[in-house]
């Protein structure tokens, strides 16, 4: 069946086809600063070179600052017809100054300026990124410290495993954070060279100055090979890797949220600023926002994947395929930007319920390895025959139903005869969180230095 809205469009015009899948007017006006930036940098270097005249460089000037404000104020009318947003900026530019607009063209093509802006605008949404990694360190970093002696159950296999404090599990977060900013500002260390005057991919014969314009832009320096200038697209996969691996982070808290808040953990609970009701089932409280980072990484992870797809075949320099970079950086970006902001909100908004999670911490029989630990040094038994006893005392617990603070001293003796009142004390889920004082462990003392710390090392933001 023809779609009329699009197939039967194509089916009368193939040069309607042609103008849709070639235009990317559409999506790159998102580049319409970063290529304005580059035009001036690149002007002012031809007219300091002596290739574009003193008095045509001020009229082009003049014309790209109007360009400029255009775009700004929303008047500028972009056209499909003219393609990109170098076509578009450039046919406007020569209604202002007239003919001498072409001379801005010189020694440059839209191979090395398409590069350059959308390497521009990588480093902005890394930049703009980073900041927002830091809202949600320090956000994460104060609950910690408020929380650092919060008992809740540490889960491996979500299994209840050894009781850890609220603040730990925050501050475990906040490390993954710092290696996905780590990521980022490595990334941006890469990509902080400059493509400009590669031109179409051999370089020009205009005497111009690459450092020159590389440093007005605010790159480290020049790229050194004109080829891989206008064919490397590493710097956006990059930004993507670290932004998909953010995602993947962000995705597991959000899951965690999802996990707390349900009635049977109850651990947490968000406000209506972040739930949502249901429709038929009053009593619902759906943590829609963690569900959506959850989803959302989803997509951040398909632009990477459908970048280095792009890219794979590719020989050497430019193709249009790289055309098809563009729309799946600026939406993983800026849905990264959404989800740290609702992940920083999340945690700005959730209330702990203290005796839940203690009542948790202590269920399953999570500070068995305690008394392990107990046996091993009160006792001085391996360690290997500690975990067996404290096995078997387990067993003795499971069956009678009870805790393994319920047993009597009794019953304990029955498994080990050397064991005194003294184990009891290690029992209880506060004792068990404060002997974990090795460096990283949960005991509160620790989550408080550390919590502290990151707060200094952050800053006020
Ligand atoms: N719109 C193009 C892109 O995004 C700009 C570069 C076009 N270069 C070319 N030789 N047709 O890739």
């Amino acid at each position: 069946m023809i779609n009329t809205m699009w197939g039967g469009r194509f089916a009368g015009s193939p040069a309607e086809a042609m103008e849709e899948i070639n235009a990317s007017i559409e999506f790159d006006r998102q580049l319409a600063a970063q290529d304005i930036a580059g035009s001036e940098a690149h002007l002012a270097m031809l007219a300091r070179q002596g290739i574009v005249e003193a008095a045509d460089a001020e009229a082009i000037a003049r014309g790209l600052a109007q360009v400029k404000g255009e775009i700004e104020a929303g008047t500028f009318s972009f056209s499909r017809a003219l393609e990109d947003i170098h076509m578009n900026i450039e046919s406007r530019l020569s209604e202002i100054v007239g003919p001498a607009a072409g001379r801005l063209h010189t020694a440059r093509s839209r191979n090395d300026q398409v590069a350059v802006d959308f390497r521009l605008w990588v480093r902005d949404a890394i930049d703009a990124i980073l900041l927002q990694i830091e809202a949600l360190q320090r956000a994460l970093a104060a609950r910690a410290l408020e929380t650092a002696a919060m008992v809740m159950p540490g889960f491996t296999h979500l299994q209840s495993a050894q009781p850890v404090t609220f603040g730990h599990h925050l501050l475990a977060h906040v490390e993954m954070l710092a290696r996905d900013a780590g990521r980022f500002k490595d990334a941006r260390k890469r990509l902080n060279e400059c493509p400009l005057g590669a031109a179409a991919l051999a370089g020009t014969s205009f005497p111009i100055d690459r450092d020159m314009t590389a440093k007005a832009l605010g790159f480290d320096r020049p790229t050194a090979n004109s080829l891989d200038s206008v064919a490397d697209r590493d710097f956006a996969l990059e930004a993507l890797a670290a932004a998909a691996i953010a995602a993947t982070h962000l995705s597991r808290f959000a899951e965690e949220i999802v996990l707390w808040t349900t009635p049977q953990f109850g651990f947490v609970r968000l406000s209506d600023a972040f739930t949502t009701g249901s429709s038929i089932m009053p009593q619902k409280r759906n943590p829609d926002a963690a569900e959506l980072v959850r989803g959302k990484t989803g997509r951040i992870v398909g632009a990477l994947i459908g970048l280095l797809t792009v890219m794979k075949g590719l020989p050497l320099a430019y193709a249009k395929d790289m055309q098809e970079d563009k729309e799946g950086v600026f939406d993983a970006f800026r849905t990264l930007a959404l989800s740290l902001a609702a992940m920083t909100g999340m945690v700005e908004d959730l209330t702990p319920d203290p005796k839940r999670m203690k009542a948790a911490a202590g269920a399953g029989y999570a500070t068995a390895t305690d008394l392990a630990d107990w046996l091993t040094r009160a006792l001085k038994l391996p360690f290997r025959e500690a975990h067996h006893v404290t096995g078997r005392i387990v067993a003795l617990a499971a069956s009678r139903g009870v805790a393994l603070e319920k047993l009597t001293l009794e019953e304990m003796k029955s498994v080990e005869p050397r064991i005194t009142e003294e184990a009891f004390s290690v029992l209880g889920v506060e004792r068990s969180v404060g002997s974990r004082a090795s460096y990283g462990g949960t005991a509160p003392a620790n989550v408080r230095r550390q919590a502290k710390a990151w707060l200094k090392r952050l800053g006020p933001g």
